[in-house]
Formats: structure tokens, C-alpha cells, sequence
């Protein structure tokens, strides 16, 4: 990216969320659990020109890494991600967000009634149908969700 195109500054140590579907980018900050109060330096470009993707989201989290339950949520609503770890204004790790063709354990099944959502000590599993949008079908019941639903539980 030449300086004339960057339009959120390089960062010294933290993590780039980038290739962000155009759109998503509040949808990771919500994952992410940032609001008013987080501290820290969180950098936010939404429609950001992109070769690959045309438009694209860009979140940057100064100061931390992702641990592997926000890298899981994060997969769901934006599955294009790629995740750069940066250290000292190097990209030291970059890694491609991967959907899984079976979510377990990373969303709650909205069907109050299935067995996942008991005192059984049972995992909730969701086969992905499809990615754009998103449409998970749970494996115990058939209940299917979609992205408003997983949103609201992040
Ligand atoms: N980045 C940053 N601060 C740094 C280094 C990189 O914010 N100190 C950001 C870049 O702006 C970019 C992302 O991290 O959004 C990945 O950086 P880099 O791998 O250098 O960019 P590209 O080669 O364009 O990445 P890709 O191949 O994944 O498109
Ligand atoms: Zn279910």
C-alpha cells in the first residue's frame, strides 16, 4: 500500500484484522467486546479501496493479540479475514480466517428446547451452509441461524 493510499497509520505492536468484508468492521469491534471505555488504541477503516476485494474493512488493536475464541467469532461474520500479528512495525504472523464446515462450541443454538442448550453436557454444533450470508443449521435440532442471530450473542 503506497503512502498516498494509507489511510490508517502502520502500528507498532498489535494485531491488523484486515481484508475485512466491506461492512464488517463494527461487527468485529463487537466481537472484540471494544466500546467507549476499552483503553487502548483501536483504529477502524470501514470502505477502505482494496485490489482483492474491492472495498474492504481494516481493524487495528494496538497493544494485544486475539485469542482463539475472538479468531473463531471473528470467522463467522468476516470468513475473508487475514489476521497480521505485529511486532515492532513488522508483520511477524499472518494467517487467513478460516470457516470451519462445523462450528462447535463458539455460538449458543437458538432453539431454547435442544438438547444443546440442556443441563446435558452437550456441545452445540452448527453445519455451515452457506458463508454469504451466513447460515449455520444446528446438528441436533435443524435450527437454523443466521448472522443477526449469531450477532446478537457477541
Ligand atoms: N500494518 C500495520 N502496521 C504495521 C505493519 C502492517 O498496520 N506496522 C498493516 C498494513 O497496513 C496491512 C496489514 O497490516 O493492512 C498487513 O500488512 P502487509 O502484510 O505489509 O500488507 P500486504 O502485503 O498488503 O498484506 P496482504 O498480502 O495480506 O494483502
Ligand atoms: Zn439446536
Amino acid at each position: 500500500m503506497s503512502k498516498k493510499t494509507l489511510r490508517v497509520s502502520k502500528i507498532k505492536n498489535g494485531t491488523v484484522i484486515d481484508h475485512i468484508n466491506g461492512g464488517h468492521a463494527l461487527d468485529v469491534v463487537k466481537i472484540l467486546g471494544i466500546t467507549g471505555s476499552t483503553s487502548g488504541v483501536i483504529s477502524i477503516g470501514i470502505n477502505v479501496p482494496s485490489k482483492r476485494l474491492g472495498i474492504k474493512d481494516i481493524v487495528k488493536v494496538e497493544g494485544r493479540e486475539l485469542d482463539p475464541s475472538e479468531v473463531d467469532k471473528i470467522a463467522l461474520l468476516a470468513p475473508h479475514a487475514t489476521i497480521n500479528i505485529i511486532k515492532d512495525y513488522k508483520v511477524v504472523e499472518k494467517k487467513r480466517v478460516k470457516l470451519p464446515d462445523t462450528v462447535t462450541g463458539v455460538i449458543k443454538c437458538g432453539n431454547p428446547a435442544c438438547i444443546s442448550n440442556s443441563s446435558e453436557p452437550v456441545q452445540s454444533k452448527f453445519y455451515v451452509e452457506k458463508e454469504e450470508p451466513l447460515r449455520l443449521k444446528c446438528h441436533y435440532c435443524g435450527h437454523v441461524m443466521e448472522k443477526g442471530d449469531v450477532l446478537k450473542q457477541f
